[in-house]
């Protein structure tokens, strides 16, 4: 199994603070926020890991990280994305370095406490994702659930305006090497991006998806709002 963070984009949410360096790059209480994501890739025995980055201040991600040695990575790469075109072009980026491994895949700006080495052994084929309750749903990928079978999701909605469940799709995904074909057939969304909803959707459709309701902390750090709120949980955690 082979890491995957994407962490490319402007980070526009978070101007002016994302004019003078990377969003993964700002603070989390006492750490980058760049090192969450490592760090549960990291946990659950994945230390072959490509970052890809993005934006007017890719060196940065250098003078932070160097090899990556310090935080138990034993492989690190870096993939330049040229422009914002969405996560599952992002992702697309890692085909050669996943050398037709699994890949785990996290959004460079989630942070979770939650413990995947157990899905990471386990884990085969197809498709896997981690879903959280949340009070917004409308701001995530949110799941339909079959209603003739509810432990099965039927589609994959990327910020519904009228979410057809509580849940949230959190940036933490599990592939077999098919995602690189289903990228390639993707075709951009309405706000010109690769969206990784779409992918999910194709493994829906192929019967191969499966879920699990993700356990712990989870926060997507992308907001002034939720920079903030992350912050004071690992704060209050480390004390
Ligand atoms: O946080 C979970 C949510 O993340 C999911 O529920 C959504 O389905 C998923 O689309 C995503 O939504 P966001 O709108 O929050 O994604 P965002 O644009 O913030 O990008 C997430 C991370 O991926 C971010 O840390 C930067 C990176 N990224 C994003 C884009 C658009 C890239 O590396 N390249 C890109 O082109």
């Amino acid at each position: 199994m082979k890491g995957v963070i994407t962490a490319g984009g402007l980070g526009t949410r978070l101007y002016p603070l994302t004019h003078v360096t990377n969003k993964h790059l700002l603070p989390v209480y006492n750490k980058p926020m760049i090192f969450y994501p490592i760090q549960t890739l990291v946990n659950a025995g994945i230390d072959e890991i490509m970052i890809v980055v993005g934006g007017p201040h890719v060196g940065h991600f250098l003078n932070m990280l160097r090899t990556g040695k310090e935080l138990g990575i034993r492989h690190l790469e870096f993939a330049v994305q040229d422009k914002e075109g969405g996560i599952a072009q992002a992702l697309s980026l890692a085909e050669v370095f996943a050398e037709g491994d699994n890949v785990t895949v996290i959004l460079g700006d989630n942070t979770t406490d939650a413990d995947i080495s157990k899905d990471v052994a386990e884990f085969t084929d197809g498709a896997r994702i981690f879903l959280k309750e949340v009070p917004d749903p409308a701001r995530f990928g949110v799941p339909t659930f079959d209603p003739q079978d509810p432990s099965k999701i039927s589609k994959i909605t990327e910020k519904p305006k009228n979410p057809d469940s509580n849940f949230a799709v959190t940036g933490l995904y599990m592939y077999d090497r098919k995602v690189f074909d289903y990228i390639k057939t993707n075709k951009p969304s309405d706000r010109g991006e690769l969206e990784i909803t779409d992918v999910n959707n194709r493994y829906i459709e192929t019967g191969s998806l499966t879920w699990s309701k993700l356990s712990g902390y989870w926060r997507d750090a992308g907001t002034f709002d939720t920079l903030l709120e992350a912050g004071q949980h690992w704060a209050k955690k480390a004390k």
